[in-house]
């Protein structure tokens, strides 16, 4: 299926590694040039290198911070040069480490921390990147929060906290752009295979096979069957998805709906 995204630019965020690059090498395949956003130039280089040559897309990179306004700032400024964004995916980097129970978050650091990285990153961008959009008739924002934010998942109190704030946020965002023709949805995945990241895991042995009992399917989800649904939502298809959250967790969550 053509998802009509061809020559359409695509910012990603937190994508010098893991879900980020992947998503946009997902959004690359399907003919998207991407904007890649992280902290750590080299990596950032690393991947627009790997995204040029595998899918002959254009990719550009900046290097900075979401947190950081004047990061933001020149992010904005890089993709107004090349005609302002057409899709917008909010990844984030991780909560703090180690993830923990919500009684056990007893420091006002950790909240801190988190609520900068988690919540306060994503609406740092939406106000450096949106408002070049408003004017384009068409346009896609996807944030990548967490399953966690529908159904509370043990030790993962901080990131359920601020991503279900994210999700009020995206729909307060669909409801005030829809008539400008851009969609805004979430993804909220849960138990997607990370066995990209090197270091120290966020869980324990215990944990990680506790993890892959949550679900129906009995295992983790891949990057790729993540990737494919957002690139879907950024897709012409997908544009009478708006204001919704499509769970991507293997069947975990036990409502109807
Ligand atoms: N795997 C799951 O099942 C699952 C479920 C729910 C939610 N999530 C969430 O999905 C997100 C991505 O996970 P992952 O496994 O891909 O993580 P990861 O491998 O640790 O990658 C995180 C990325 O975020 C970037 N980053 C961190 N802080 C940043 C900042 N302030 N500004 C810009 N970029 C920043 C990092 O790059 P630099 O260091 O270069 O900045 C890195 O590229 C996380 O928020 C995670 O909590 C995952």
């Amino acid at each position: 299926m053509d998802l009509g995204i061809k020559g359409k630019l695509a910012l990603v965020t937190a994508s010098s590694g893991g879900m980020g690059r992947n998503i946009a090498h997902a959004l690359a395949a399907e003919g998207a040039n991407v904007v890649l956003f992280a902290r750590t130039e080299e990596k950032l280089r690393a991947v627009a290198q790997e995204i040029e040559q595998r899918h002959g897309v254009r990719a550009i990179t900046v290097a900075g911070s979401m947190t950081d306004r004047a990061d933001v700032e020149r992010l904005a400024e890089k993709l107004r040069e090349h005609g302002g964004a057409d899709i917008v995916v909010l990844v984030s980097g991780r909560p703090p480490n180690p993830l923990r129970d919500t009684l056990e978050e007893t420091e006002q650091a950790r909240w801190d921390e988190a609520y900068r990285s988690q919540l306060w990153g994503v609406i740092e961008v939406v106000n450096g990147v949106v408002p070049q959009m408003l004017d384009r008739g068409w346009g896609r924002i996807i944030a990548v929060t967490s399953a966690s934010a529908k159904q509370p998942m043990a030790v993962h109190a901080l990131s359920t906290v601020f991503r279900a704030g994210v999700t009020a946020y995206m729909k307060g965002l669909a409801n005030e752009l829809g008539p400008k023709g851009i969609t805004v949805n979430c993804v909220a995945p849960a138990l997607i295979d990370t066995s990209h990241r090197t270091g120290a895991s966020a869980y324990t042995e215990a944990q990680a096979a506790y993890r892959k009992k949550l679900t129906p399917l009995g295992r983790m989800g891949s990057q790729e069957e993540l990737c494919g649904v957002i690139a879907f939502l950024a897709s012409m298809q997908a544009g009478f998805v708006t204001g919704s959250t499509v769970a991507v967790e293997g069947g975990m969550i036990g409502a109807l709906f």
